[in-house]
């Protein structure tokens, strides 16, 4: 049956998903610092700050719904990436998760790498001075235009992720000139989920060249023989939002297999291998993400023995991280506007956003958490759907959440963990403007993506 259809009067465990607890928290006003931004609290009148500003000025004075990002905390996930995989190691962000100037300025100064993949983030991250060599390039149908930027612009890598593309970039680079550092990325057959990991053949997907079938030591083997590359590594990328350290255990015996393979075929063995990223962050308060130093450890340990078994000299290791940075450092401030209690099945709590901020809801089935940040509030919890503004009754923000049973239009609300993937995955959808990213740290705040304006749209639609 479905929940929309549910006879009238269930109590609240007849309209929550399976597995999930119908008890609230046993304090709605807590934050919990599993899902917030490290600078975050409450002051004195119970209002939440961040980075020493109060909720309530920040949309003052930049209007609502809007991310903000918690600076000292990315900077904080950065540094913590950077020293757990120490200097033999390469710490690439993911700029799919979340791309700014700024961000790329952060992140240089922290000392990490940028993988980018696209020709938008590739001018993103140069024209904010990221320099060229510690930009990888990434994506499975680069331009030919897109490659040729990246050549010239001289970045570190490009990770190859077909057959056709290892004779274009191979083809580009000569003719510039240049002899082009790459990566290989190939599909190891494992296929990575939240919780479990499923060694299936995963090779049906549209990422990297699979390992089934010689077809990656094919690959290998054409491109060593091409003037315009130098191979410097072997890429695997298992999947995103990760808990579970088994999935990344098969992936490196198997790359590592195949980096034994090439030096018993051909005498060489490769210097590198990327893990990729995917490692989860905590959304709700039942996830429980591993620390970098322990992802560190034991991505390193893997490697490592792994190597030894081979009899293979331990290649540099580089990971790719974007969520687990970048993710837990930001949340969306939304002012409610309408409040619709549905009888016997939860009240609707409308708020001034929705799925162009946030698609991942109704995208991923994702589960997020949300606060009342105005103030505190003894109410009795009532159980909400948070919705948007938007034309389409998917449009979801937090599916199943407890909020102050006073809740009123007016009140600010927050939805924690929004660093990754929603301004970077944010639309237009209904001409709704996209929201701006403002950064805060020790008590100043900037805006470093401004809000989108109707101009903006209007500028774009040449009528
Ligand atoms: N490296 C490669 C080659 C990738 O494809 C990705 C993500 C990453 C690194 C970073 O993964 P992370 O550490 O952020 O999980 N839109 C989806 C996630 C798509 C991830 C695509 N690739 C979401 O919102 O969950």
């Amino acid at each position: 049956m479905s929940r929309s259809a549910h006879p009238a009067g269930p109590r609240h465990a007849d309209v929550l998903p399976e597995g999930r607890s119908a008890a609230p928290a046993d304090d709605l006003n807590a934050l919990d610092p599993k899902v917030w931004a490290r600078t975050v609290g409450r002051d004195a009148d119970g209002v939440v700050t961040v980075g020493g500003l109060p909720v309530t000025r920040l949309a003052e004075e930049y209007g609502t719904p809007a991310y903000i990002l918690d600076e000292a905390d990315f900077r904080e996930r950065a540094r913590a990436w950077r020293t757990a995989f120490g200097a033999d190691a390469d710490v690439f962000y993911a700029g799919k998760a979340f791309l700014s100037r700024a961000v790329v300025r952060w992140l240089h100064e922290e000392g990490l790498n940028l993988d980018v993949c696209s020709g938008g983030e590739l001018a993103t991250a140069l024209s904010a001075g990221m320099p060229a060599e510690r930009i990888a390039f990434h994506g499975n149908n680069k331009s030919p235009e897109e490659i040729e930027r990246a050549v010239r612009a001289g970045v570190g890598r490009i990770v190859l992720d077909s057959f056709q593309e290892i004779v274009r970039v191979a083809h580009i680079a000569e003719s510039l000139g240049r002899r082009q550092r790459v990566q290989i990325r190939i599909t190891v057959g494992v296929e990575a989920h939240t919780h479990e990991f499923i060694a299936t053949a995963h090779d049906d997907q549209k990422f990297g060249i699979p390992l089934a079938g010689g077809q990656a030591a094919e690959a290998v083997r054409r491109a060593l023989k091409l003037d315009g590359l130098e191979v410097i590594g072997i890429h695997s990328h298992i999947g995103s939002q990760i808990f579970d350290m088994s999935g990344f255990e098969v992936a490196a015996h198997r790359v590592v297999g195949l980096l034994k393979d090439i030096r018993d075929e051909h005498g060489v063995e490769l210097p590198e291998i990327d893990l990729g990223g995917g490692l989860g962050i905590a959304y709700t308060s039942d996830d429980d993400p591993r620390e970098p130093h322990e992802i560190a450890k034991a991505l390193t340990e893997i490697v490592t023995r792994e190597c030894e078994a081979a009899r293979l000299a331990t290649p540099r290791i580089s990971v790719e991280p974007g969520r687990a940075i970048v993710g837990p450092t930001a949340f969306t401030l939304y002012e409610v506007g309408t409040i619709k209690p549905l009888d016997g099945l939860r009240t609707y709590v409308s708020v001034d956003g929705g799925m162009s901020d946030n698609i991942r809801t109704a995208l991923y089935d994702a589960e997020y958490s949300v606060a009342l940040v105005s103030r505190t509030s003894d109410a009795e919890p009532m159980l909400v759907r948070v919705v948007g503004k938007h034309c389409e009754s998917g449009d979801i923000v937090v599916k199943d959440a407890f909020l102050p049973g006073d809740l009123a239009p007016g009140d600010l609300v927050a939805v924690p963990a929004t660093g990754a993937y929603c301004r970077s995955m944010a639309s237009n959808y209904n001409h709704v403007l996209r929201p701006p990213v403002v950064s805060v740290r020790d008590g100043a705040a900037r805006v470093v993506v401004r809000r989108e304006t109707e101009e903006d749209l209007l500028r774009l639609d040449v009528g």
